[in-house]
């Protein structure tokens, strides 16, 4: 029977204004429903940051160290990341599909370790990111390399195919050995970036400067970890860099090349997160990587 007689029941709250609010990551407040969907599962939405877990280093240098074995060095840390960066060949691979958190799928590649690193082609089809459901899709982009146009034009490609299917695309600058990082390089990296539509960048961190870099930066920048280093100075560097305006950090080998990753990852985590300070977030790692040895002694 048609429904007549109940509007006298309902309650339009009329002088309550539909809810507008602006959405939490810097640049994105303009962008369709499915990509802030999408970069939510990246960022944390109460922290407006994120702990990116990069382990997508074979796709040029091969079984790397700590990355051998995938599955018994790195499945046991992803329930502490965020978001994993990693091939869709590891993904299919190796990482259980019950995996919640966001996927960014490395989609340029092409040159390995052995050969002119900056000549990468795109890597991957939309359709293949789409199936994989990723969050994002990783492109290098070699600012002053001997391809640079080229490895540009990756990203703007990818750009486009991302926005007509609401896929975020992170630009992620690539320092080739003869060019000086600095926050000069790294701000006309960044900016070129976000210039051409990268939804988010990461980049590396640099001690002079990198507050101008995320100020001249448009969207989003995560960090790079970089060569390992000692956990202190790690923790140190993540927590420069959020201070400073990072919106979280995408590490590898600092996490994975620990001598005690689980410990590790859950450091990194208090100082993205909570902004805890370097030497307390030292500390917690201590304390955590005597519990993980003596659990397993
Ligand atoms: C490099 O291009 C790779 O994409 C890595 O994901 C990236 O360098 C981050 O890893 P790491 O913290 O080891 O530098």
């Amino acid at each position: 029977m048609a429904d007549t007689d109940i509007d006298s029941a309902k309650d339009y709250q009329v002088d309550v204004p539909v809810r507008t609010e602006p959405f939490f990551l810097k640049g994105s407040n303009h962008l369709d429903w499915g990509i802030k969907n999408r970069l939510s599962q990246i960022f944390n939405p109460v922290s407006g940051r994120t702990v990116m877990l990069a382990f997508d280093h074979g796709y040029f240098l091969g079984p790397t160290s700590g990355l051998e074995r995938i599955d018994l060095s790195i499945v046991p840390l992803t329930p502490y990341a965020d978001t994993l960066m990693l091939t869709r060949g590891i993904l299919r691979t190796l990482i259980p599909p019950s995996y919640a958190g966001g996927i960014v799928l490395r989609s340029s590649g092409g040159p390995s370790i052995l050969k002119e690193l900056s000549d990468e082609e795109i890597a991957i089809s939309i359709d293949e990111v789409i199936r994989l459901n990723a969050a994002a899709m990783a492109v290098q982009v070699f600012v002053g390399g001997e391809h640079e146009t080229k490895s540009i034009h990756n990203m703007t490609r990818l750009v486009d195919l991302g926005n007509r299917h609401g896929i975020a695309t992170l630009g992620v600058t690539a320092v080739g050995r003869e060019l000086v990082r600095d926050a000069n390089y790294i701000r006309l990296a960044t900016r070129i970036c976000a210039e051409l539509g990268a939804t988010y960048v990461k980049t590396y961190y640099v001690e002079e400067d990198f507050d101008t870099v995320v100020a001249a930066c448009p969207v989003p920048i995560v960090i790079a970890g970089g060569k390992k280093l000692p956990e202190r100075d790690a923790l140190e560097l993540a927590f420069n860099a959020v201070e400073q305006g990072a919106c979280g950090v995408d590490m590898g080998r600092n996490i994975f090349q620990s001598e005690c990753p689980i410990a590790m990852i859950q450091a990194v985590r208090r100082v993205v997160h909570d902004n805890i300070r370097p030497q307390e977030a030292y500390e917690y790692f201590l304390e955590l990587r005597d519990q993980n040895h003596s659990e397993r002694s």
